[in-house]
């Protein structure tokens, strides 16, 4: 998919940062959520946990189930961890959500399909894939979506997506693949159906307004 002409098409901060895999160490609580057999669980940590140890984070954390038919639109202003086996369940966790720093672990080998994740307001992206243990964990950060001062209003629309400006299109094929992380942003976009005629996955996106956005795409 090239970016269409006639837009500043900015690299976005392909920063690798390589961070070495299972040695992070932890300050405050942080929100881990992970799905297994079905369970939605929703932990808050006072350490980071190895990747997709579920019974550590059932031990070390504390944890409450939750039902995907309670899940609400939520916003995460702070780290957000999901350990996930599956693109629906990431799909029901994140899709149209604000979260500023997110770290996703793709626990077990499952391969995923080609869909996108569109996700407000990241600033950082912190990928791993437990199949590929040994390789480094992924780290992209942003420079816009939050370095100037965000135009997300704290009133939700329905889904709280009409109030955000820096959307990013995180490609869930990049799971699969060895490459490393990629993105470039695209400043000024006021219609998104108007300026991707050929991506039909932007006629599902509930996006009204003439507002300018920045969209990354991810993958
Ligand atoms: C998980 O818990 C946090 C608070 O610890 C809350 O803000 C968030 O909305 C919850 N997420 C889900 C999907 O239940
Ligand atoms: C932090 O995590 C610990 C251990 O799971 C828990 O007991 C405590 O309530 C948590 N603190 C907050 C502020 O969530
Ligand atoms: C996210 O939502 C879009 C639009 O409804 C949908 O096309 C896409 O499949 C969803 N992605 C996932 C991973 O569920
Ligand atoms: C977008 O702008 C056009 C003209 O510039 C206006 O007619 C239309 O009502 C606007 N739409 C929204 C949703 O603001």
């Amino acid at each position: 998919m090239a970016p269409p002409p006639g837009h500043r098409v900015l690299l976005a901060s392909a920063l690798g940062i390589f961070v070495l895999h299972c040695f992070t160490g932890g300050q405050k609580n942080s929100t881990l959520i992970f799905t297994k057999e079905n369970t939605i669980r929703n932990c808050s940590c006072p350490a980071d946990v190895q990747d997709c140890d579920y019974s550590l984070a059932n031990l070390m954390c504390s944890c409450r189930t939750v039902l995907p038919l309670a899940l609400e639109q939520t916003s995460y202003s702070d780290h957000l961890t999901i350990w996930f086996t599956d693109a629906s369940a990431l799909g029901l966790l994140l899709n149209f959500t604000l979260v500023r720093d997110l770290k996703l672990s793709l626990c077990g080998t499952n391969t995923l399909p080609t869909d996108y994740l569109a996700i407000c307001g990241l600033k950082r992206l912190r990928v791993n894939t437990q199949a590929k243990c040994l390789s480094p964990e992924q780290s992209l950060l942003m420079l816009n979506g939050g370095e100037r001062e965000p135009r997300e209003q704290p009133v939700w629309f329905p889904r709280g997506w009409q109030t955000c400006m820096y959307i990013s299109f995180l490609d869930l094929a990049l799971f699969n693949r060895k490459s490393s992380l990629k993105a470039y942003s695209i400043e000024n976009v006021a219609s998104l159906a108007n300026n991707f005629p050929y991506f039909s996955y932007f006629e599902t996106f509930p996006i009204l307004s003439n507002e300018s956005y920045v969209i990354t795409f991810i993958y």
